[in-house]
């Protein structure tokens, strides 16, 4: 333990939300404030990149000034910075980094860059404050779709990844294709609550010789199939039983090659992250299957599921104290892995 607290003022500008956030010693969040930009890409059906940086040039210093207040901390009483420098859209990233490189060389106050995907695990360091490494986690967003072990605060293993769509796409592309809207991942969830998941058998897509890889884009083939094969033949297509059986596809997926991940590692924990942790299908069935197999599940609540700058300030917390730190050529990098 540290002597002395750690105050992490943490950036985030990778899509279409703005947020700063203040975090002490990594774990409790002073403020968390996240501006969404959801309701001016609504009309597009999706994010577009252009219109998500200009808002964030306009959002980010309001922003970051309301995460101080909200805190009731000046700059001057924050020890370190943290921003995402990657993965993300590159002009929406530039507008974090650039911020974040300039608040801390006019305080004078060490920057740290920190990786979307790992701030997406620390969500869980700052939900529960007893989980350490190692553990297994599950990240699924609307850009990933990743297995890995967390062996330390600071070192991934991937074991699985996505070898097309990502989990968050694939909802947000089926919701699409049945007029639910953007963002589809939240849509989809409810209109299954009054579906039933068996309606359809829409296929458990698996990636030959690598069971803990994903591949989602054959299931919303199969999705869009369904749909023209039901409006050639003249019949109505039930919503509510489309997306229940579809996100029972993508939830059983995830749940069994996660399950085999900790059968093989023999890992007790496992930590969910990223935007569609927050589907209530998936929270249901890794609790159920954790709890058959007595491994101790953290589920982050939603609201640190999906894009905020309270989990870049854990993640950037921990590289920090790990000694990382980094200088004024820190640059956005779009396709930044996880490693
Ligand atoms: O982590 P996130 O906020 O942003 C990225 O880093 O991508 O994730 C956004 C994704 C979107 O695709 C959205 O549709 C999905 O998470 N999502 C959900 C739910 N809530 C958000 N997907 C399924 N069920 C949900 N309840
Ligand atoms: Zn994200």
């Amino acid at each position: 333990m540290m002597e002395k607290d750690v105050l992490t003022l943490g950036i985030e500008s990778s899509c279409d939300e703005t947020a700063a956030a203040v975090v002490r010693n990594g774990r409790e969040v002073l403020s968390n404030v996240i501006s969404s930009q959801i309701d001016l890409h609504t009309v597009y059906g999706g994010v577009v990149p252009e219109i998500a940086s200009r808002k964030h040039v306009e959002n980010i210093i309001p922003v970051i000034r309301q995460s101080l207040s909200e805190a009731g901390v000046t700059l001057q009483e924050i020890d370190h910075i943290a921003v995402t420098y990657g993965p993300g859209l590159v002009g929406a990233l530039l507008v974090g980094v650039s911020a974040g490189k300039a608040i801390a060389f006019a305080a004078g106050k060490p920057l740290t860059g920190v990786n979307h995907i790992a701030g997406h695990v620390a969500a869980n360091y700052i939900a529960s404050p007893e989980l350490e490494p190692p553990f297994a986690a599950l990240i699924v967003s609307g850009g990933h779709t990743h297995l890995a072990v967390v062996e330390d605060y600071l070192s991934f293993r991937i074991v699985g990844a996505t070898r097309d769509d990502a989990a968050g796409e694939a909802f947000d592309k089926v919701a699409r294709a049945v007029g639910l809207g953007y963002p589809g991942g939240p849509k989809i969830d409810k209109a299954a609550k009054d579906g039933d998941p068996d309606a359809i058998p829409f296929p458990k897509a698996k990636v030959e010789g690598a069971a803990y890889d994903f591949s989602f884009s054959g299931l919303k083939s199969a999705v869009l199939n369904y749909l023209n094969h039901e409006k050639l033949a003249g019949r109505a297509v039930n919503t509510n039983d489309l997306a229940a059986s579809f996100q029972k596809a993508v939830t059983d997926v995830l749940t069994e090659h996660t399950m085999a991940l900790l059968r093989e590692t023999g890992l007790k924990k496992l930590a969910l992250a990223g935007g569609v942790a927050s589907n209530s299908a998936l929270r249901e069935k890794m609790k159920k299957a954790c709890d058959k197999n007595g491994t101790q599940l953290f589920l982050p609540p939603p609201i640190l599921c999906t894009d905020n700058a309270a989990m870049i300030a854990s993640a950037g917390y921990y590289a920090y104290i790990g000694g990382r730190r980094d200088g004024w050529s820190l640059n956005a990098v779009p396709g930044l892995k996880l490693s």
